[in-house]
C-alpha cells in the first residue's frame, strides 16, 4: 500500500508546482473538531482538536484500537474527516486540489519497512521522488546527498534495500521523503517491528530531525519514545485525552494506568524510587535525567 502511495505521492506531485500558502498561526497542521469513521462503521476519531506548530515534535500514544493510526492518516492527509477539519500548511485535507501538495508537504511512514521500497538500490530509491519532480539532475543529487547523510546511510547507498536490516529500511523510507523536502514527517510506529539497535538508529535520526526543526508526529506504543517529544497526545477511543508536555502526561500514572498504558522506564523508576522515600525530583521522563540525579546524590 505503502509503496503505491509513494509513488501516487511523487507522480501526482510532479505534474504540478507549489504554490506558497498562507501563514497558519504557526500551526502546520491543524485538526478542527475531526471525526472520522471507517466506511459504514462507527466513529472512530471523535471531536478530535489540536494542533502542531512548525518545527515541534509531537508523541502520540493510546491503547490499541484507540485510532492513533487514523489520526496519522488524517494529519498525513490520506485520510479525510467525515466532519470537522484537518489543514495542513493551511490547506484543507478535504479539497481535491490540495490533496497533491499536501501529500508533497506531509511525509508518512508506517509501521512495516518492507512496504515503502520502490527502487533496487538505496541511492535510486531516494532519487525516485525527487526525480519525479522536475528538477534538475544536480537538484536530485544533492537532495539525495543531504538525505543520505541525514538518515545515516552514506556507506549503504549501493546495497539493494532488501538487503538491509529493518532499521535501516525505516531510515531509507525517511530518506526518500526527505528528499521531497516535505514541512512535516508523520511516522505510524516506524520502530515498532525493529529490535533495539534498529530501534535506536531511527530515533536518533527522528531527534536530530525534531532538533533541526522539522515537525514530526510520531505515533509510537514504546513509552520510552514519548519523552522524547515536546509534547504527547494521550488517545481514549477517538478522542484526546490528554495533551501536554511529557512530565505533566507521565505524571498522571493513574490515567495511563486506566489505559493500560506503562510509563516510560525512566518515569517508573522515579516513581518507585519517590515511594521508597527518595527524595526524586517531580517530573523526570528521560533515561538521562534520572541518571543524572542518581550521579549526584550517590556520590
Ligand atoms: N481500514 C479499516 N476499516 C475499518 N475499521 C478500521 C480500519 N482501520 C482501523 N479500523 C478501526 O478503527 C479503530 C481505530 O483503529 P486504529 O486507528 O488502527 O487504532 P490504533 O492505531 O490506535 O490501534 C479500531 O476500532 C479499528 O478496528
Ligand atoms: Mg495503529
Amino acid at each position: 500500500m505503502s509503496a503505491l502511495f509513494k509513488r501516487a505521492q511523487v507522480t501526482l506531485a510532479g505534474m504540478r508546482e507549489v504554490s506558497s500558502v498562507p501563514n497558519n498561526n504557526g500551526y502546520l497542521i491543524e485538526l478542527e473538531r475531526v471525526s472520522f469513521a471507517y466506511p459504514g462503521g462507527p466513529p472512530v476519531i471523535r471531536e478530535f482538536s489540536a494542533g502542531v506548530r512548525r518545527g515541534e515534535f509531537i508523541a502520540v500514544i493510546g491503547p490499541n484500537g484507540s485510532g492513533k493510526s487514523t489520526l496519522a492518516g488524517l494529519a498525513a492527509g490520506l485520510l479525510v474527516p467525515v466532519a470537522g477539519r484537518a489543514l495542513v500548511d493551511g490547506l484543507d485535507t478535504a479539497a481535491p486540489a490540495a490533496r497533491d501538495e499536501i501529500r508533497l508537504r506531509v511525509g508518512l511512514v508506517l509501521q512495516n519497512p518492507d512496504n515503502q521500497i520502490v527502487a533496487a538500490r538505496v541511492e535510486e530509491d531516494i532519487a525516485f521522488g525527487p526525480e519525479n519532480l522536475n528538477l534538475s539532475p544536480d537538484q536530485v543529487r544533492r537532495r539525495v546527498e543531504h538525505a543520505l547523510g541525514t538518515v545515516g546511510l552514506d556507506r549503504l547507498r549501493d546495497r539493494p534495500p532488501h538487503l538491509l536490516s529493518g532499521g535501516e529500511k525505516q531510515r531509507l523510507a525517511i530518506a526518500g521523503l526527505l528528499a521531497l523536502q516535505p514541512s512535516c514527517l508523520v511516522l505510524d510506529e516506524p520502530t515498532a517491528m525493529l529490535d533495539p539497535p534498529d530501534r535506536r538508529g531511527v530515533l536518533r535520526v527522528l531527534r536530530d530531525l525534531a532538533a533541526g526543526g522539522t515537525t514530526v508526529l510520531l505515533v509510537t506504543h514504546h513509552m520510552d519514545e514519548a519523552p522524547l517529544a515536546d509534547r504527547v497526545w494521550v488517545l481514549e477511543n477517538g478522542a484526546l485525552l490528554a495533551d501536554d508536555i511529557p512530565p505533566v502526561v507521565f505524571g498522571r500514572p493513574k490515567l495511563l494506568d486506566r489505559l493500560g498504558l506503562a510509563l516510560p522506564p525512566a518515569a517508573e523508576l522515579a516513581r518507585r524510587l519517590a515511594e521508597k522515600g527518595v527524595a526524586v525530583p517531580e517530573g523526570i521522563v528521560q533515561k538521562e535525567d534520572l541518571v543524572r540525579y542518581l550521579c549526584r546524590v550517590l556520590k
